[in-house]
């Protein structure tokens, strides 16, 4: 007898399908399909493969980042254009751009764009007019106006950021790749100059002067 019902059954359920053309509810179709974990190995691989993925991302990444600069015109770390109707005169007080963290300073021997940061542990020597020369107020070193080394715990003397300037007939004076300082022609006039606080010269070792 429950044969005869259940096929009863089943006929009913077969001809109710055919009647609202409806499919047979997914539950039944996939209630046989079957997947397998992954094996310890392949687990192992999954791991492994997101671990190397990850590390490349981290890679292209800092590659991206060092590879664009980071820094805008007139930011500390790009360059500043400083006006050449503010350049002090010739062995007179530096001057101090606070913006750029940098002293420029018109020495006898040419110009010098100075990091306003001391050598020992990153004060910020001042300018002492009294005494013309920098001053550190944390541990007391002292600088010169070209920023090499007096006294003190300083290591060495100012580091120095990379001067271009301009002159009014196009051509260019560039600081050289030790960092010295910048010997300006009297018969040419400046039109502009540009002050790299993205680049740094390690100031003179003592004994310099
Ligand atoms: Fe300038 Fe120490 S931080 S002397």
């Amino acid at each position: 007898m429950a044969s005869a019902s259940s096929t009863r059954s089943e006929a009913a359920s077969r001809a109710s399908i055919a009647r609202t053309g409806d499919a047979a509810p997914s539950t039944q179709v996939q209630s046989g399909v079957q997947v397998a974990a992954p094996s310890r190995r392949e687990f192992l691989y999954y791991i492994w493969g997101a671990s190397i993925a990850l590390m490349l991302g981290q890679v292209g990444a800092g590659v991206l980042w060092f590879a664009f600069p980071r820094f805008r015109e007139g930011e500390f770390g790009g360059v500043f254009a400083y006006d050449p109707a503010e350049l002090p005169a010739i062995g007179s007080a530096p001057q101090f751009v606070a913006a750029g963290r940098f002293h420029v300073s018109n020495t006898p021997a040419g110009l010098l764009a100075l990091f306003g940061v001391c050598t020992h542990l990153g004060c910020l020597p001042k300018w002492a007019p009294t005494n013309e020369r920098f001053e550190c107020p944390c541990h007391g070193s002292k600088y010169r106006a070209n920023g090499t080394w007096i006294e003190g715990p300083a290591p060495r003397g100012l580091d120095r950021f990379p001067v271009t300037i301009t002159f009014t007939d196009g051509s260019t004076l560039e600081t050289d790749g030790s960092g010295d300082p910048l010997k300006l022609p009297t018969d040419k006039t400046i039109a502009s100059i540009g002050v790299n606080t993205g680049k740094k010269f390690r100031g003179p070792d003592h004994g310099i002067v």
